[in-house]
């Protein structure tokens, strides 16, 4: 597949066959995503591949205590978003919402979506070492950026999850991750259900001149 191509197509999957993934598939598509570059080559990442009675085990403490601590996804910002912002997160729940699955709203939807992986068979826990600055999770994001793409092109569907990162001790200890790695962001990865409604739904992109300035 052209690599234009990937980039128009690939969408976030929220609905995911039960099918497992082999283990060597998953292989070949970290390789490709590590391709991405990084700093100094620093290759800042690490990468927890979560499947199996693990990923059900993860998931289903990631719901509970979501639900505990009534942790909702959010924009995580520092003051109110400006409007234009809150116009793009109205836009993507415009989009979406005609393609929920029945009897639930959009917030738990993706809550406990999000906790859940979405039922995809396999989780992608991506960690960075606290000896390096927020400088280098430019990196990990190129990283993400080269994983869904490669993810798409392998037939395989993606959705970047960063509301567990407000659960980083409790993955921490589920996964047995060393004091020194902190969370930056999950991945759920398998097969798309492609018959889910959810899975229509496209998110738009503002024009161009809402965010290039030429000089
Ligand atoms: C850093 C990051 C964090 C995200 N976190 C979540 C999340 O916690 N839950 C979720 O359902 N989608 C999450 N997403 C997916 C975005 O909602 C999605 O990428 C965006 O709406 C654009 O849609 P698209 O991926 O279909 O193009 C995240 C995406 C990124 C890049």
């Amino acid at each position: 597949m052209e690599l234009v191509s990937a980039i128009e197509e690939r969408c976030s999957t929220r609905a995911f066959l039960n099918k497992p993934l082999h283990r060597e598939a998953i292989e070949g598509l970290l390789d490709l995503a590590t391709h991405a570059p990084s700093a100094i080559n620093l290759q800042p990442w690490e990468l927890v591949v979560v499947s199996g009675q693990e990923k059900e085990r993860l998931s289903r403490l990631l719901v509970k205590r979501m639900k505990e601590r009534n942790i909702s996804c959010g924009p995580g910002s520092k003051s109110p978003l400006p409007e234009h912002y809150v116009q793009r997160e109205r836009d993507l729940f415009d989009v979406m919402s005609p393609n929920l699955p029945d009897q639930i709203s959009f917030q738990d939807f993706i809550n406990e979506g999000s906790c859940n992986f979405y039922g995809a068979p396999t989780a992608i826990i991506i960690t960075l070492d606290e000896v390096f600055s927020n400088a280098r999770l430019t990196d990990i994001g190129i990283l993400v950026g080269y994983f869904v793409l490669a993810a798409h092109d392998l037939g395989l569907g993606t959705c970047p999850v960063g509301l567990i990162t407000a659960f980083n001790d409790d993955i921490k200890e589920e996964l047995s991750l060393p004091d020194e790695k902190h969370v930056v962001i999950g991945i759920a990865l398998g097969y798309p259900d492609t018959k889910a409604s959810i899975n229509n739904a496209r998110s738009l992109r503002v024009p161009l001149d809402e965010v290039v300035k030429w000089r």
